[in-house]
């Protein structure tokens, strides 16, 4: 057994956290947020998450699991300090590392004996390299290492992506190392996980290429869809059939509203700002940013060719405003875009979101929030769909149309069966599944 302290309780740190004690480690989580520090101890989720909070109860219930705000008595009693704290964007795309440079300033001056750093945030090339240069500067008491741990959970879907990962990635540079995440991890290892062990600015480069490559996935799709829409063709089928090419693959084929959350925007801009400063042309990242923006700008201009270009004084029904399904994050969820958009044309906005209410609340205070999507459409002269939730794919058509005013339907998720809409009577558009001239 470990003793390891995971510094950062946000969703990365957290399921690291759980999932490390659960592997048999002692573990620690480090915050410095003291309201979520005692909600965690109580077993309290701070975030929606399906599945974590068994995990959670079951963790400190077994006494493997504790939660201190005190930074300076969790490093000393830790071999293991696996760093999950936020590296947010600065102005200039940039990613600010204040906060991973403070928590090694903290572990350089608290550690004891031999403590190997484990790095999860999202940094960029070269981070890790500096941050070691920096504890050897502190003239830290203890030897400290440095590796590389990247991490590839999906907000939503963080249990099933922890336990069951498709790869761990490990760029270390020393025996010693290689051993103690091994020994971490053996409860993958045994389950036949593949680990790739490679250097330090490898590892930090595959996570920035991968969510790169998955944001372009996705703005690829988009366009095609946007494409499909103009022809006549059906995406669905275009997506499926490229999916049954090895060399593409099926997953992240889904067009949408265009994609948000902490991870895809934040580190695409972070990218491209790293090319920048090496002289390297990273064109392709920074046009996959400006077209995802256009694809959240095309859902208010689809919506003005459907009402008329009448927006003023409507009534819009919007049915979700996480950026995906199954969480309640809405940073850069295109139902932010979106929604400000409408209340620029003057529009009238009743929301519903089955988990993202509060959170969006506290940006948009003044719009209506609805207990349900229907009590959403009541009176509303267009519904639009925004996010995925399994419960908007069984809408009732003939309630709908009762309670509503117009009959326009935008679902930009491709969620409902465009045939049965259309019987209903709807004017239904969704992207790039049914012909359409917006
Ligand atoms: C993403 C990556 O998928 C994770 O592997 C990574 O660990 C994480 O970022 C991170 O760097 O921390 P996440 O942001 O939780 O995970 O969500 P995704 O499931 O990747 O979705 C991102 C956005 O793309 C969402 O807005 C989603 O709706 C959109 N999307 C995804 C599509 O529009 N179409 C798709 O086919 C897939």
């Amino acid at each position: 057994m470990k003793n390891i302290a995971v510094i950062g309780t946000g969703y990365v740190g957290l399921v690291v956290a759980v999932g490390l004690a659960d592997f048999g480690n002692r573990v620690t989580g480090v915050d410095i947020d003291d309201v979520k520090i005692a909600k965690l101890n109580e077993g309290k989720l701070p975030f929606h998450e399906p599945g974590l909070k068994d995990y959670l109860e079951a963790n400190i219930e077994s006494g493997r699991l504790s939660f201190t705000r005190d930074i300076s008595s969790a490093i000393p009693k830790s071999s293991v300090v696996f760093l999950a704290v936020g590296t947010p964007p600065r102005r200039d795309g940039s990613a600010n590392l204040e906060y991973l440079e403070s928590s090694v300033d903290a572990i350089a001056e608290h550690a004891r004996s031999y403590t190997l750093v484990v790095t999860k945030s999202t940094v960029p090339v070269g981070t890790n390299r500096a941050l070691g240069k920096r504890i050897r500067a502190r003239g830290a008491a203890a030897e400290i290492e440095i590796v590389s741990n990247p991490e590839f959970l999906r907000e939503g879907r963080a249990i099933q992506d922890f336990f069951h990962p498709d790869r761990i990635v490990i760029g270390a540079e020393s025996e010693r190392a290689r051993e103690i995440l091994v020994d971490i991890y053996r409860a993958l290892k045994l389950s036949e996980v593949p680990f790739l062990w490679c250097g330090i600015e490898t590892a930090e480069l595959i996570k920035y290429a991968t969510n790169a490559f998955l944001a372009t996935k996705i703005t690829f799709i988009n366009q095609m869809a946007n494409l499909a829409d103009k022809v006549g063709a059906d995406i669905a089928l275009i997506a499926k059939s490229m999916g049954m090419d090895g060399r593409i693959g099926e997953k992240f084929l889904h067009p949408g509203p265009g994609f948000g959350g902490s991870c895809f925007p934040k580190d695409i801009r972070a990218l491209a700002s790293t090319g920048d400063s090496f002289g390297v042309d990273m064109s392709l990242v920074k046009i996959v940013a400006a077209a995802n923006e256009e694809q959240k700008a095309r859902v208010v201009a689809r919506l003005k060719v459907l009402l008329d270009a009448r927006l003023n004084g409507l009534s819009i029904a919007v049915l979700g405003l996480a950026f995906k399904s199954n969480t309640d994050d809405v940073r850069e969820s295109p139902a932010l875009r979106v929604i400000a958009d409408l209340l620029k044309e003057g529009i009238l906005i009743r929301a519903h979101d089955p988990q993202a209410m509060d959170n969006f609340k506290i940006l948009f205070p003044d719009i209506s929030y609805c207990d349900s999507g229907i009590e959403a459409m009541k009176g509303a002269d267009a519904v639009l769909i925004l996010t995925e939730w399994n419960e908007y794919r069984s809408l009732d058509f003939s309630l709908m149309r009762k309670v509503m005013r117009g009959k326009v339907l935008l679902d930009t998720r491709n969620l409902l069966d465009p045939k049965r809409a259309r019987e209903h009577g709807f004017i239904y558009r969704d992207n790039g599944r049914s012909t359409d001239s917006v």
